[in-house]
Order: C-alpha cells, then structure tokens, then sequence
C-alpha cells in the first residue's frame, strides 16, 4: 500500500471546492507516454495551474501500470524541478470498470479514482459506486462517479447512444453513493467525432456547426445539488487546424469534430470543476509528428520528432488552462 500523500500527489477536494467558487475548471489531462506527461507538467507550472493527470484502463494496458504511476511520482518532482516549490497534481483513474480496479489504483497510490457504472441499470451503478466510495474514503482519496451515458466512438468507453443525465435522479445518486464529483452526460461524447454531419449545421464557409450542449439539463442539475462537483467527460473541441495539417500530411480525419471552445468556457464558469481532454493531445502529437516526417523524410531518430509533438501539446494544453477552463494563476 502506497499513500498517494507519499507522492506529493493530492486529492481533488479542496481544489473543486475553490473552482466551483471561483468559476474556473481544472483540466483533467490524459497522459500514456512520457511526452505526454512533461508537456502537461510544463503546461501547468508555467500557467501556475492545478491539473489532473488522468489514467485510463487501456492507458494502463499500453504502458505498464507501474510505469504511470512511477512517470506521475516523476512528475510531481519534475514541476518542482521546474519551479513550482507546490504543485497540486492529482493522480486519477479515468473510467475505472471495476471496484477492483479502482481498489488497484488506490492501493498504488492514485490519489483520485473514477468509477463509471453509467452504463448499469441505476441500483447496480450504486452499489458498486458506494463500495468504491468506502474504500477510497479510508484512504481520502476522492472519487467520481457517472449518471447518464456519453455516446461515443472510443474502445473502452464506447456506447452507440447518448442519454442525458436526469437531473431527478442526481440527489438519490450523489446521496446514497457519497461520491466526491459527478460526471454527466449533456452532449458532449469521447473521441475526434462527437457529431455526425447530419446533427450538424454548416456555416457560411460550409464549415459544421455542432449542437450546443444541454445546458438547461445542467442548471436543473445544479439546482438539485448547488456547489456540487460536476464533471465534463468527452470534452475535446477537435481544433481544425490539427485536422486540417493531419489531411494534408497523409492523414484521414473526415468531418472530426469536437466540443466548442466558447460552450466549454460557459460550462467552467457553472459547478462543472474537471473538464476531460484527451483527444485534442492525440491530434497535436499526430498532427507534428505527420509535419515533421513529411518534411524531413531521411530522418528517425524518434526525439527529432517526438520533440515538436511535445512542444504542439505544451501549446495545446497552454491554450485550454489559459482561454478555455481559466484554471491559470490559481495554486
Ligand atoms: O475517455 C476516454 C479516454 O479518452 C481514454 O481513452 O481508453 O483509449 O485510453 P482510452
Ligand atoms: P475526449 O475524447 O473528448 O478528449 O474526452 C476525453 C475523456 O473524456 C477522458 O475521460
Ligand atoms: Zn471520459
């Protein structure tokens, strides 16, 4: 048993409690490679941010479990290196499937979990959410919790349909399960399509113009729980100049398309306090690496073009914290 308090890592309480109050939201970053890591940890030192570093199941499968949790330990020393003397980075499982799982994370020094029953009947998705929840607490590790169904393209998180979190039912389930934050469904989806073209409108220069989130299904949802931590999953606006370099270097990203950037800023003003990216760094990193091959065809040495990729991240992630979720200047 490791405590995540060991790591310097830290839990999501305190942080929430002071972005519901301010009106700004803390990136939740997902990270599998070690470039992904050190652009999120510079982004955050450099912005003065808090930020959660974010560990899916098929991250886990990809790296090494032990490795992430090493790289998330590193990272703590990493922002410190860089001169941030206290950083507030928290270690999270993103869409834990399982209250093992979830009890794994805790066990190796997470320092956040989220278990998603979204897609159980309701009493089942409770029963386990609330077992979660009364293991993590030993610990104070927080936990988030999922009512309502995102729809989505993605392996591990996939569901054809999206049904929007009942704002009646959120008292019964943040009551009885004791869960930390609550993530729900109000449109958004995960992966680089979250509308096909037909729930789209096109603009002047036949550009698609998504539908905007439910916003109504969230105020009814504050209403219910005033101050309570909401959380945005499938958040990534899918920028178009990452899908635009990615098609003209050899890629095929028909019509990707994302969350608006000005609605994810509505949202963080809101009790929305954890917004999810993970698939706008996956465009960055594919877009420069695609750049950078095609324009220097002789060369593989993986750091000449992991390095650009890492810096197109850093500039991503600068640009969410700073424009988008206004989580900067806050540690
Ligand atoms: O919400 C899902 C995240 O984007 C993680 O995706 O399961 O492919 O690692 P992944
Ligand atoms: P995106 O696919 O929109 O980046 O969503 C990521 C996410 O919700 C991770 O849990
Ligand atoms: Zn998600």
């Amino acid at each position: 048993m490791v405590s995540y308090k060991e790591l310097g890592l830290v839990n999501t309480r305190e942080m929430f409690k002071k972005a519901v109050k301010g009106g700004y939201a803390i990136p939740a970053f997902n990270f599998n490679t070690m470039e992904q890591m050190q652009a999120i940890v510079q982004a955050a030192v450099e912005t003065k941010s808090p930020v959660i570093m974010q560990v899916s199941k098929g991250a886990r499968n990809y790296a090494n479990a032990t490795i992430l949790r090493y790289m998330a330990q590193g990272a703590v020393e990493y922002a410190k290196e860089l001169g941030c003397p206290n950083p507030q980075i928290v270690l999270h499982l993103d869409h834990g499937d399982s209250f093992e799982l979830c009890k794994d994370c805790i066990d190796m020094g997470f320092s956040s979990v989220m278990y998603d029953g979204s897609s159980l009947p309701y009493e089942e998705n409770i029963k386990i959410s609330r077992q979660v929840v009364e293991y993590a607490h030993k610990y104070d590790v927080t936990v988030e919790c999922e009512l309502g169904v995102l729809a989505g393209v993605e392996d591990e998180v996939a569901s054809a349909v999206s049904h929007y979190t009942k704002p009646e039912e959120v008292i019964d389930f943040a009551t009885r399960t004791g869960c930390d934050s609550l993530a729900i469904s109000i449109g958004t989806s995960h992966g680089a399509y979250k509308f096909t073209p037909a729930q789209c409108t096109r603009n002047a220069e036949g550009k698609l113009v998504p539908p905007p989130l439910a916003f109504n299904v969230l105020h009814e949802i504050e209403k219910k729980l005033p101050g309570f931590p909401i959380v945005l999953h499938g958040s990534s606006s899918v920028p178009q100049e990452e899908v635009d370099t990615i098609n003209k270097y050899g890629g095929k990203l028909p019509d990707a398309i994302g969350i608006p950037e000005d609605q994810l800023r509505e949202a963080s003003k809101s009790a929305v306090c954890k917004i999810n990216i993970d698939s706008d760094s996956r465009l960055a990193m594919t877009a420069a690496i695609r750049k950078y091959l095609a324009e220097n065809p002789s060369h593989f040495d993986p750091r000449q073009y992991l390095k650009p990729a890492r810096e197109n991240m850093k500039k991503m992630y600068i640009h969410k914290i700073v424009n988008v979720l206004g989580s900067n200047d806050k540690l």
